[in-house]
């Protein structure tokens, strides 16, 4: 392991105050998400969206790395150009998604286990040597009545902190993404306390597993009140109950922390993120910034809907989004930009 890659590495995937777009969507995601739109589930599809994102025009101006899926990694555009090539060549990080997916936790009704330990040491030497210099995996909490338990927290955030070493070990760089989920109606309160408690465990397990903290990024929820809850606090509301969550449980070694969306609406969570770095970016260890799949690309899913001719036009709305969110780093996004 090269430490100092590692931490070069992480410090670039933030840098200039761009992001990342995850677009590591896996086959069964990604068709749901396509057959909502009467669009067809098929290898083809899934190889021109991904060609439509890849190829967006100035998209390196505010995005520095993309996640890429198993399937994506592999694929090229249509003239037979590698996407890994086409990302690198507009100064996009490619990185790879290696969890399995979670499955149902054995004797925990309601929560889930991420798998995907099994061979990813082999898995992440060939994904190495295709280009990619970060990955992600992520863990998915539930919040419910009387959940999540003990046993769910940390056996997720064991997985977390082995697959962060295994990751460190092949140089690359692990982001760590423990997700707790947004559906339900528990409150703001409920969400920070969860969170709190599942970022705590996982850092204690992180140093267990001796994952070099600097060398790694963190992708964690926003605190916000559960979808259906009846009380939505505001978007200031939100970004100080984050921050005062993370100042709690996140070790100022840690260079960034990119937040997921998690369903959130795109210009909510542009917003949120952007009340974030006003209130308190001067005060802050560590960078934060987005790592959004949903909120940057559902829109441009939308308009293109699969169709040829409506390409440019989403990846117009694509570019769109990544700029909001470069601006919600800066402290400079507003509502105003929505209208441009
Ligand atoms: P969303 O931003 O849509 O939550 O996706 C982020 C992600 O990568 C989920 O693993």
């Amino acid at each position: 392991m090269n430490a100092q890659n590692l931490i070069d590495t992480a410090r670039e995937l933030v840098a200039g105050d761009k992001g990342l777009l995850a677009m590591d969507e896996s086959n069964p995601t990604c068709n749901k998400r396509f057959a909502k739109l009467g669009i067809p589930q098929t290898v083809e599809a899934r190889r021109a969206y991904r060609e439509l994102i890849v190829t967006t025009p100035n998209l390196g101006e505010c995005i520095s790395g993309a996640i890429l899926f198993d399937e994506t990694i592999r694929q090229q555009k249509k003239d037979g150009t590698p996407f890994v090539k086409v990302l690198t060549d507009a100064g996009i990080i490619p990185g790879i998604k290696v969890d399995a997916g979670a499955k149902d936790l054995a004797g925990h009704p309601g929560e889930k286990i991420t798998e995907g330990l099994d061979g990813l040491r082999e898995r992440l030497a060939e994904y190495s040597k295709m280009g990619a210099r970060f990955a992600k995996w992520r863990a998915v909490i539930t919040v419910g009545n009387g959940i999540p338990s003990r046993g769910c927290i940390e056996a997720n955030a064991q997985a977390l902190a082995r697959y962060a070493a295994l990751c460190q070990e092949a140089g690359l760089v692990p982001i760590v993404e423990p997700e707790v989920l947004m559906d339900g109606d528990h409150t703001l309160e409920r969400c920070r306390e969860v969170t709190e408690d599942v970022l705590r465990t996982v850092f204690n397990q992180l140093y267990t597993q001796r994952v070099m903290l600097e060398g790694m990024i963190l992708k964690p929820n926003m605190v916000v009140p559960g979808l259906t809850c009846p009380k939505q606090e505001t978007v200031d509301e939100v970004a100080d109950a984050t921050v005062r969550c993370l100042l709690r449980a996140v070790p100022a070694a840690v260079p960034a922390i990119a937040f997921l969306s998690g369903g959130q609406p795109a210009e909510l969570a542009s917003a949120r993120l952007n009340a974030m770095n006003v209130r308190f970016k001067s005060r802050l260890p560590w960078a934060l910034a987005f790592s959004f799949s949903r909120a940057i690309q559902q829109p441009a899913l939308e308009i293109w809907r699969g169709e040829e001719a409506h390409v440019m036009a989403a990846q117009k709305a694509l570019y769109h989004r990544a700029l909001c969110n470069r601006a919600a780093r800066r402290g400079e996004y507003s509502a105003a930009m929505e209208r441009t």
